[in-house]
């Protein structure tokens, strides 16, 4: 007898929740969590209004006004890993242009990478001639699907004006996400520089690989971040994870909304993680 899973979805900041909800439809439908995944990243990817939350097209270029892109995807069944670091047009960078234009992908000039929004603040960029603070939005999305199949996906277009060629956590396996399909998935966002120092999303399945709640274990790996580099020294960084039973946690050193469907829920719901510090 096949046993049937408990669908569930859940999404980084408030902005994923159309992205949760079509990833709840195509799970109802019966599709499978790297095609959920996958589809759903590339509509946002290419939507120029969600850009301004630092992922695809009509995200904030790197210091030369160029929109460089990061993402990866990963199934919880061992070995099945894939990434794209400093792109340009979406799918096409230096190294990997001839390879996307095999596979038949298009390159697109950096103007339509750009809106209205990111080339304003660009240009304002400019003006100030000093590095911005803050916004780290970038996208992380987990579907687990019907089958009991678990996939974990992210996309950023990267720290704006950054230097041409940085590379976050995103694409970094263990860093911006990370599955296994006995125990879950999870995914980070914020402070790239820093995440990538402390496999956070490898980590976390860990902890739950070793019984720990998804949220236990979120709490556990901010936790001891805070205690090695100081709780008032801490990055800006959130992190989600889901397990194998459709059930979901989160942590994060800033308030950090994130969206979450499950088969229980009616529609999608947005819950808020609080930072807490060590001391309380
Ligand atoms: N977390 C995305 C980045 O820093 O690139």
């Amino acid at each position: 007898m096949q046993i049937l899973s408990q669908m569930a979805a859940v999404g980084t900041w408030s902005f994923s929740r159309p992205a949760v909800e079509r990833m709840s439809c195509m799970l109802l439908a019966g599709q499978n969590a790297t095609d959920v995944v996958e589809t759903v990243m590339a509509e946002f990817e290419d939507d120029a209004d969600t850009g301004r939350h630092i992922v695809g097209r009509g995200g904030y270029p790197n210091c030369k006004g160029v929109v460089e892109c990061d993402a990866a995807i990963m199934e919880g069944v061992p070995g099945r890993f894939g990434a794209v670091a400093a792109l340009r047009g979406l799918l096409v960078g230096d190294g990997a242009e001839a390879f996307a234009q095999d596979l038949g992908f298009t390159s697109e000039a950096n103007d339509n990478m750009l809106s209205h929004h990111t080339a304003t603040a660009y240009r304002e960029f400019l003006e100030k001639n000093q590095p911005v603070s803050g916004g780290h939005d970038t996208i992380g999305l987990i579907a687990l699907d019907l089958s009991g199949n678990i996939t974990v996906g992210v996309s950023t277009s990267g720290a704006p004006f950054k230097s041409p060629g940085r590379v976050g956590d995103s694409p970094l396996p263990g860093c911006g996400l990370y599955a296994d399909h006995t125990v879950g998935a999870a995914a980070a966002t914020g402070d790239g520089d820093k995440i990538m120092c402390y496999c956070p999303s490898f980590h976390v399945v860990q902890l739950m690989k070793q019984g720990s709640s998804p949220s236990e274990a979120c709490h556990a790996v901010l936790a001891d971040i805070q205690r090695r580099i100081g709780d008032d020294k801490c990055f800006e960084i959130g992190l989600i994870s889901l397990n194998m039973k459709g059930e979901v946690g989160a942590a994060s050193s800033v308030e950090f909304p994130y969206t979450f469907w499950n088969q229980g829920l009616d529609s999608v719901k947005e819950l808020i993680n609080q930072p807490k510090s060590l001391n309380v």
